[in-house]
Parts: C-alpha cells; sequence; structure tokens
C-alpha cells in the first residue's frame, strides 16, 4: 500500500505537459485509451449530471477535421495566408490521440453552470493523469479553434462548448519543468473580516 501510495505521489509530482506540435506517436492503443477516458470520467460532479464529454478523432477523420479547421478560418480570417492554412493542416494530423473535450453543461438546472463547467476541467486534468499513468504524455490546448462557432458546431450541441483539445502520445524531446507558483503567492491563511465600517 505504502509503495502504491509513494509511486501515486511520484506521478503527481512529476506529470507534465508536452507541446502537441512536439508529440511524436504511436497514441495509445484502443484498450488504453478507454482506460484513460474511464479514469477520466471518475471525476467530481455535483448532481451526477456528467456535464462534459470527450469526442474521440480517429486517425481517419483527421483529413475531415483539418476542413472543418480551413472553413472555419476562411469564415475567420478570409485572407489568410497559405502559411495559416498549412498550420491548420499540421494541427489536424499531430502525432497521437485527440480527444476533443466537451464542456456540456445543463442550463436552468438547480447545479449552477459555474460548478457544472468546474467538473468539466476536473475532467480534463483527470485526462492528463490518467495519460501520464499509462505512460503517455498529453497537452491540453484551445486557441482560436476553441472558440469559433464553425468548430464549435462541427463538435457540440447548442449549448455546449469546446474546453479543449487534448492530444495524447510522447514526448517527442526531454519536457522541461516549467515554474510552477510558490505556495505563498496561493496559499492564505483565512482571517476573519473586521467589522464593516457602518457608512
Ligand atoms: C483550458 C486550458 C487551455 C489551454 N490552452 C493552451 C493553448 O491554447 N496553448 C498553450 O500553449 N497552452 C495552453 N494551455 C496550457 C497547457 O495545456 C499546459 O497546462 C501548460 O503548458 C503547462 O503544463 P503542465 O502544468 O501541465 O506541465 C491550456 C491549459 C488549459 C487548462
Amino acid at each position: 500500500m505504502l509503495n502504491d501510495r509513494s509511486s501515486l505521489l511520484s506521478l503527481l509530482e512529476t506529470r507534465r505537459s508536452a507541446k502537441p506540435r512536439e508529440l511524436i506517436g504511436p497514441g495509445p492503443t484502443a484498450t488504453e485509451l478507454e482506460r484513460m477516458l474511464t479514469l477520466a470520467a471518475r471525476t467530481p460532479d455535483h448532481g451526477k449530471l456528467h456535464p462534459w464529454r470527450f469526442v474521440t478523432i480517429a486517425e481517419d477523420r483527421r483529413d475531415a477535421f483539418e476542413v472543418v479547421l480551413r472553413e472555419a478560418l476562411a469564415e475567420d480570417d478570409p485572407c489568410a495566408s497559405v502559411a495559416k492554412h498549412q498550420k491548420e493542416h499540421e494541427f489536424a494530423h499531430y502525432a497521437g490521440q485527440l480527444v476533443v473535450l466537451v464542456s456540456a453543461p445543463l442550463h436552468d438546472h438547480k447545479i449552477p453552470v459555474w460548478e457544472q463547467e468546474l467538473s468539466c476541467g476536473a475532467a480534463g486534468m483527470n485526462l492528463l493523469h490518467a495519460a501520464h499513468a499509462l505512460g503517455y504524455v498529453a497537452g491540453w490546448v484551445t486557441g482560436w479553434r476553441a472558440y469559433s462557432e464553425r468548430v464549435r458546431s462541427a463538435f457540440c450541441a447548442p449549448g455546449e462548448r469546446i474546453a479543449g483539445f487534448i492530444f495524447i502520445g510522447h514526448a517527442g524531446r526531454e519536457l522541461e519543468e516549467r515554474p510552477r507558483p510558490e505556495l505563498g503567492d496561493v496559499v492564505r491563511a483565512w482571517e476573519p473580516p473586521g467589522p464593516r465600517s457602518s457608512p
């Protein structure tokens, strides 16, 4: 048990994202991907609403994904250069497995949408951890594509939105650690507020 715990702690301490464009294949096998998604779905979720979905894009759907991105780019920026369109080709074909995380909150529900969106973020984080635990590296990006109506509607129903594109593969080069916040900057011991001054 102690060993299990220390390896879990070490996983949490060593997980790092990779830039999706620097990932190399192969992505997870179908069995591994199913396991990652099962782990990711074990996420805190007020009201058991699972207000999120994982949309996997198979290798043979990458060309169609590129078409969506190029059409979205042409709409967004009708004068986009060939180089910009080439970037969409590259994005659509980054190595590894692509999972689109969709935030699917129930509007007009007693559980506030804010809480449902937090749960979606937690599901994304869980997927990153699951990928790391299975020996992969993941990278979560958004950018203009996540906010384009054309791209959104290719993945989402009305009222839903893209929370991110999560690529899962292997690191093409050694990952550098990034600076983490000083605990002093992000942790505070609460003090009760003083008496309110009268108007
Ligand atoms: C919702 C969300 C969107 C993100 N979008 C981008 C992005 O578009 N481009 C980018 O370089 N990093 C983006 N990031 C940051 C990276 O995914 C990653 O968190 C960062 O490189 C630090 O990685 P690590 O703390 O996981 O090692 C995003 C993170 C989150 C949570």
